[in-house]
């Protein structure tokens, strides 16, 4: 028998408006935020208008940091700390998809350690970091429900996570209505992204009895959002769903981390800016096989829960959706393996997990 805890301490607040309805949740958090955005889906997507809204409607004062890129980088996050500890906000607003949700975490903890950006990954801080308030404006990150924070570092060449309890948002406002103007690309490979944290989660190793209830949860409101994903248009109830299931997958990852999908796509985005939801979904039909060989039932059961025959639809589907693989040498191949290889989420996964299992992943994907 296992014995285990469940944490998860992030008020979801689902519904249209919710975020301006509820303002003044905003203001038991403090009289002063910095928004942190990437550079236009805050605004395109009407999130930013309403966050302003429900700031002033509570007299708090704000300032805009809008220069999150996309998979930022550790100087990237530290430009948004520098610019925190002078502005000396009481909370962060973090608005966007996952770059912007994760380097508000960062900065949430930037703001009140004046600490190299590189010391993040020790993980333990002098100062607590400051509340959290993210809104999501793609459904398949899951941020807003988890306490990662994942960033580009230049030294190592890959993305990497850091954690502290105090990273899980105080609250997270899902409003299908921000994912409305994404463009059909990064809706599905968003969703890719959210599949695949339901997926890894219900096979890793630290799956739990709880954790799965998520997990299978988010895995059947995702896939009866499949058809119009596939089909390139999603009504509003599918956007809702997707939104829904993604924040699913941020739970259930919250408690069983990822694996070796999301070890191995992080090189797909380093080296060839490959987005990250894609990049997983490039991989994942290999990882189900390879699954199959370990815990049989519970990929019988991720099949069934996504109405699937059998991997090879699955597979079929993963193509659709993501497109093709780059062409990868025997060196990449390799390399990417190596750099896998001693990862968290490598471990984490079924099965002994050596460089040649990833290999072959790599190699049959
Ligand atoms: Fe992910």
């Amino acid at each position: 028998m296992q014995n285990y805890s469940f944490f998860m301490p992030t008020r979801v607040i689902h519904g249209e408006k919710e975020l301006v309805n509820q303002a003044g949740l905003l203001k038991q958090l403090g009289n002063k935020c910095l928004l942190v955005t990437g550079k236009t889906s805050a605004r395109a997507s009407g999130a930013l208008d309403d966050a302003v809204e429900a700031l002033t409607s509570q007299g708090i004062r704000y300032e805009l940091f809008d220069q999150v890129e996309n998979n930022p980088s550790l100087e990237n996050v530290g430009a948004g700390g520098e610019a925190a500890r002078q502005f000396k906000p009481d909370f962060i607003l973090g608005i966007g998809g996952g770059s912007p949700l994760d380097a508000s975490k960062a900065i949430a903890v930037l703001a009140v350690n004046d600490i190299d950006p590189e010391e993040l990954y020790r993980n333990q801080f002098d100062n607590r970091p400051l509340p959290i308030v993210a809104v999501p404006t793609t459904a398949g990150t899951g941020s807003e429900v988890t306490p990662y924070s994942v960033l580009t570092t230049r030294e190592l060449e890959t993305k990497k996570s850091f954690s502290v309890p105090e990273l899980f948002p105080r609250l997270a406002f899902l409003d299908w209505r921000y994912t409305e103007k994404l463009p059909l690309t990064i809706t599905r490979d968003t969703a890719l992204d959210a599949l695949s944290h339901l997926v890894e989660g219900y096979l890793s190793q630290r799956a739990t009895g709880t954790s799965d209830l998520f997990a299978e949860q988010g895995m059947k409101l995702w896939t009866k959002s499949l058809k119009s994903l596939r089909e390139g248009v999603l009504p509003p109830e599918d956007r809702d769903r997707l939104l829904v299931a993604s924040t699913l997958g941020g739970i259930t990852i919250s408690y069983t981390g990822t694996t070796l999908v999301h070890a191995l796509g992080y090189s797909l985005t380093y080296y060839y800016d490959i987005p990250h939801g894609r990049a997983n979904g490039l991989l994942m039909a290999e990882y189900l096989r390879y699954n199959a060989e370990h815990v049989p039932q519970r990929v019988t059961n991720i099949l069934t829960w996504l109405g699937l025959n059998d991997i090879e639809e699955f597979a079929q589907i993963m193509t659709e959706l993501s497109g093709p693989m780059v062409e990868l040498s025997a060196e990449e191949i390799k390399q990417y393996a190596a750099k896998a290889v001693t990862t968290k989420a490598a471990l984490q996964s079924q099965g002994e997990v050596t460089e040649e299992v990833l290999e072959r992943i790599l190699q049959n994907s």
